[in-house]
């Protein structure tokens, strides 16, 4: 008979603690302690015991129950406990919200899309390259053969190419949006009026205005009769668009081998107000898009007829505009993922 009581209890509780509502631990409670309940019915059974063991029986029957009812009890709290707190959670419609997190377009892509927009409006479509580019496209198309000594400004990385039947060096990631001007002409006949927006990379030092990976969007225009004036016309009529009104240009020559004239377009630093700050290395302004007629060999390796056909092609520094326009004196904050930073834009 000890036995069977200890199995019991040991049942017993371990019914009452697995019990997941007040139903089933109300049903256990019965099925021992009710009033024809397994503990109850030993009880009752206590008197036809032999004399001498009736003590000893009843006081461990005695004590069982009260584990039992102890048991219980302690279990009964936990189940109405849990049971407030889960009405309490579904039904308190005066308990705040959790305001969700709302996200908005990081700076870069809020200049790019605008970059985009004015370009649009002007006749322009947008064209998407591989940033994973050949020699051919990158340097050869645009009248930068292998020994040309304007590969030094590049700072090419190149890819492994173990396994891959090209030549060594004909694989690298490409260091200019330029790059596209070779794949959309030869796809295409004038006249044609093109941006492409997309990322570069450079083995480059990195510091406030400078990065191993930056955006550029590349643009060219060919027709019959382009001259330098349009594209003059064009990048001043883009850059107050974007920048303002009442922004500071100026042009200098300047030389890329696939231009002839070559241009650059220096924007006065928004950042020190022309004064010279580190950003714009103490100049007061910033190169902000280099620009020319496309050079007649370029035309030729597309296979347009440079006697019939004239074309500008510019880069915009998407990064440097970004940080011109938001007055950041440092690029990297552009590639810092801290939501601190991109949340004040
Ligand atoms: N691709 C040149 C670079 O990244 C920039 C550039 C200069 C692009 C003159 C042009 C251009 O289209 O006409 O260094």
């Amino acid at each position: 008979m000890e036995e069977e009581l200890i199995n019991l209890k040991n049942t017993a509780v371990s019914f009452i603690l697995e019990a997941e509502d007040l139903d089933s631990l109300e049903a256990t409670r019965a099925q021992f302690l009710g009033r024809n309940g397994k503990l109850t019915l030993l009880i009752k059974d206590i008197p036809k015991l032999p004399k001498e063991k009736r003590p000893a029986i009843g006081k461990l029957t005695n004590e069982i129950k009260v584990i039992l009812e102890d048991t219980l009890s302690q279990a009964l709290e936990k189940l109405k406990a849990q049971k407030t707190k889960s009405v309490h959670e579904k039904i308190d419609p005066t308990a705040p919200g959790i305001k969700p997190n709302i996200g908005h377009l990081h700076p870069m892509s809020q200049v790019l899309y605008d970059v985009v927009d004015v370009f649009k409006e002007i006749g322009f479509q947008a064209a998407d390259g591989p940033e994973i580019e050949t020699d051919y496209y990158n340097f050869e198309a645009l009248n930068i053969p292998k020994d040309h000594p304007a590969r030094d400004t590049q700072q090419t990385l190149y890819l492994d190419i173990a396994n891959a039947k090209v030549n060594p060096g004909e694989i690298i990631l490409r260091t200019q949006t330029s790059a596209m001007q070779g794949r959309v002409m030869e796809k295409t006949q004038p006249p044609l009026r093109v941006i492409v927006p997309g990322k570069n990379f450079r083995y480059e030092q990195v510091d406030a205005s400078h990065g191993f990976e930056f955006w550029q969007v590349e643009g060219f225009m060919v027709d019959t009769n382009v001259r330098l004036t349009d594209l003059f016309g064009t990048i001043d009529y883009v850059l107050r668009k974007l920048m303002g009104q009442e922004i500071k240009l100026k042009f200098a020559t300047t030389n890329f081998p696939f231009v002839e004239p070559g241009v650059d377009t220096y924007m006065e630093c928004t950042v020190c107000k022309g004064k010279g700050c580190s950003f714009c290395k103490f100049a007061g302004w910033s190169e902000i898009m280099p620009a020319g007629m496309i050079h007649p060999n370029v035309l030729k390796a597309v296979g347009y007829d440079s006697q019939k056909v004239t074309g500008f092609a510019f880069a915009i520094g998407l990064s440097r505009l970004v940080t011109l326009r938001y007055k950041m004196d440092d690029l990297r904050l552009l590639t810092n993922p801290d939501l601190r930073i991109i949340n004040q834009f």
